[in-house]
């Protein structure tokens, strides 16, 4: 439960209101392996904690990355953190993504906004055992263009024959340049590469873009279990204890947060009490 002390090696924006920092853990073997879709605790010494998802490449140790957008009084004073800045770590806690299951099939990936962060270790790990997979498509919606998170990396992304990256904006506005597919994140369902039957679906996002794409995922075929989301709820122990994430009958923070869609859709529609 205390959390231990790390670093940050790195802090660098990305967008005007996301950052994301690599963080090093003082003691030297104190390194830390995740799964994709698993959370950290961090706490920002004066400020407080919050659960953030691991953002960096699980196949790598010795860092841990995680990219925050700026909402509230602890993800604010993260943003100030600097090179050297320490910082306090629990974890990592949480289900993981699908990926083992998703093994011999397509998958579709649909990332909303900051979604795109517990989403990319998914993409690091299925681009590493490419030949495992079927199909691959990424869709991603950001609320315009400069709110595009890894734009680097989407590029490099973008160069490969084994992946299908789409990206769409839901806005342009006046004076940013933007020659790409406009619209939410749903409207790239209809034109994604992969058969119904034979597909893992991966969701992150807002709940009302979760709701939306699982709707357009079940038009194209898809049952409930075949897709995956990942919740939010707020936190404090992230280990089952408290009950501050309770859903439904389940804790976001040791059942979910990914779950199988059918295991969590009859609590959606009921408000965080
Ligand atoms: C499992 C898990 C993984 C997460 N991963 C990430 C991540 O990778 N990157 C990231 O930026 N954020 C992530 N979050 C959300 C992050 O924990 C919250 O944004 C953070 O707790 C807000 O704290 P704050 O003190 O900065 O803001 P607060 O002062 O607590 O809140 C500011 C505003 O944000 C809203 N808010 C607070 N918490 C949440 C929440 N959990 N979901 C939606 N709205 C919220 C509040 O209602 C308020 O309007 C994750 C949350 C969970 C549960
Ligand atoms: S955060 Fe305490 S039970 Fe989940």
């Amino acid at each position: 439960m205390l959390p231990a002390p790390w670093r940050v090696r790195r802090a660098r924006r990305d967008t005007r209101d996301t950052f994301t920092l690599d963080l090093e853990p003082v003691s030297v073997g104190d390194s830390l392996q995740f799964l994709p879709g698993q959370f950290n605790m961090l706490y920002v010494f004066g400020a407080g904690e919050v659960p953030i998802s691991m953002s960096g490449d699980p196949a790598k140790s010795g860092v841990t990355t995680h990219t925050v957008r700026a909402v509230g009084a602890v993800t604010k004073a993260m943003g100030r953190l600097e090179r050297g800045d320490a910082i306090g770590l629990r974890g990592p806690f949480g289900a993981s993504w699908p990926v083992e299951e998703a093994a011999g099939k397509d998958v579709v990936i649909v990332a909303g906004g900051i979604g795109l962060a517990p989403l990319r270790p998914v993409v690091y790990h299925v681009l590493a055992r490419r030949e495992k997979y079927g199909r691959v498509a990424l869709l991603y919606g950001a609320r315009t263009s400069g709110d595009i998170l890894y734009q680097s990396e989407l590029e490099k992304w973008r160069g490969r024959f084994d992946l299908q990256l789409e990206v769409t904006v839901d806005n342009v506005p006046a004076g940013q340049g933007w020659r790409g597919h406009v619209g939410v994140v749903t409207s790239l369902i209809t034109g994604a590469g992969f058969d119904p039957a034979q597909t893992v679906a991966m969701v992150c996002g807002p709940e009302v873009m979760m709701r939306f794409t699982v709707t357009e995922l079940q038009k194209r075929g898809m049952t409930e279990e075949g897709i995956f989301i990942s919740m939010e709820r707020n936190m404090k122990c992230a280990v089952g204890f408290c009950g501050h994430c309770m859903f439904g009958p389940t804790f976001i923070c040791k059942d979910g947060p990914v779950f199988r869609f059918d295991r969590i859709a009859p609590w959606l529609s009921k408000r965080e009490i």
